[in-house]
């Protein structure tokens, strides 16, 4: 097989990528390891910053977004006893989505469908060549069979697993491992309240979110290495009741549909580079789930590398491509420190004076109007180029 751009991964920066590839009349094929119903189900976070909204609406994608997806103005802070309010649209001029990752890849499933593209679905043995030539190719099997797809340019949306970001020779990496999880839940229960909720509490942090007017979406702060079977529906919603409580106000409980415990780390490789192979999305870079930066992180690598890639392939024209790497790891950077910082901002740790520390934090955050904006701007997210 041949094409112009090989693309490791149907996630949403895999699929992406082909869509303003294709519209810049660049043609590409994509290879995947797991099923199209997988990759389709697969449970991430539903924050869509305004940067990723204008993108997928200004390339045909935010049709059924637009219908379905609550704009959000802003979020609240809380703390035993104290609910805020932080109004980005106030503060910054700016609003965020509610629209989960699963819908995003639905839809950018169902646009590639329309316009034809190439997806091989469920390979094996994934492996990347000759990416310091003008002629790099990627081999997989399928169906017991080897298939070498020949490329132009090799891109790596494979995540943090995938063969591709292990194929750079001696990257710089950095890594931190948080010393807590998430256990999320997914539950047929209107949501209980109109915006998300980020709740410090002596017990660990809680995260109120939303699917739908009918499904909710909640986070608890569980230690590292705790084991979903020990978490009870009930266990789960009385820990919940008991980190978001304030007077006056309930938690509404029910069926829960998912379970899962996610680990927490940051981590960041570059170059994001290397000869005829680009790197986008976890490839690169993990961020915790706080904030929820990673799906509008992986667009945001995309939006930089789809012109480069254009101009590279089409044009012989590797201006844009050259600045790759340090143009996307700019804002990476800038986004793992906004993770990083709500992360240790809002998970109680066994210390006692970083407890006091949060606290008076998020009160500054909550009081000082350059605090509010200052989390405003990141979490509303940063225009592309920035
Ligand atoms: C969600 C996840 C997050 O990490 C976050 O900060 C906000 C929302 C979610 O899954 O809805």
């Amino acid at each position: 097989m041949r094409t112009q751009v090989a693309i490791v991964g149907a996630g949403p920066a895999g699929l992406l990528l082909s869509h303003l590839l294709d519209r810049a009349g660049v043609e590409s094929v994509i290879v995947e390891t797991r099923s199209r119903e997988y990759v389709e189900a697969r449970i991430r976070a539903g924050i869509l910053e305004q940067s990723t909204v204008d993108l997928l609406r200004d390339n045909g994608l935010g049709e059924r977004l637009d219908r379905e997806g609550d704009v959000h103005r802003g979020i609240y802070l809380q703390w035993p006893g104290e609910r805020h309010h932080l109004d980005f649209t106030e503060l910054v001029g700016r609003s965020v989505a509610v629209y989960g990752q699963t819908e995003v890849t639905k839809d950018l499933g169902r646009a590639r469908d329309a316009a034809g593209q190439q997806i091989v679905y469920e390979v094996a043995d994934t492996a990347v060549h000759d990416l310091e030539t003008d002629a790099p190719f990627v081999t997989f099997t399928r169906d017991g069979e080897t298939v070498r797809l020949d490329a132009d340019v090799v891109v790596g949306c494979d995540g943090s697993f995938g063969p591709s970001r292990a194929a750079v020779p001696n990257p710089q990496t950095w890594e931190r491992i948080y010393p807590y999880s998430w256990l999320g839940i997914l539950a047929d229960v209107a949501p209980s309240t109109d915006e998300l909720i980020y709740a410090w509490h002596p017990d660990g942090f809680a995260l109120h979110s939303m699917r739908s007017e009918t499904v909710s979406r909640l986070y608890l702060q569980v230690p590292n290495g705790t084991d979903v079977a020990d978490w009870s529906d009930d266990r789960i919603w009385s820990a919940l009741s008991a980190r978001f409580a304030l007077d006056g106000w309930t938690l509404n409980a029910g069926p829960i549909t998912e379970k899962s415990v996610l680990p927490m780390r940051s981590f960041v490789q570059q170059p994001m580079r290397h000869g005829r192979l680009f790197l986008a999305g976890d490839a690169a870079h993990i961020v915790p789930p706080t904030g929820a930066k990673g799906l509008n992180l992986a667009v945001a690598d995309v939006a930089l590398l789809a012109p480069a890639l254009a101009a590279l392939v089409r044009d012989e024209d590797s201006t844009l491509a050259d600045t790759y790497s340090d143009d996307a790891l700019r804002r990476v950077w800038r986004c793992t420190h906004f993770s990083w910082w709500m992360t240790t901002m809002l998970h109680t740790s066994t210390d006692p004076f970083d407890a006091r520390l949060q606290l008076a934090q998020l009160r500054w955050v909550v009081s000082s109007e350059a605090a509010a904006r200052e989390l405003a701007e990141n979490y509303a997210g940063l225009p592309i180029r920035f």
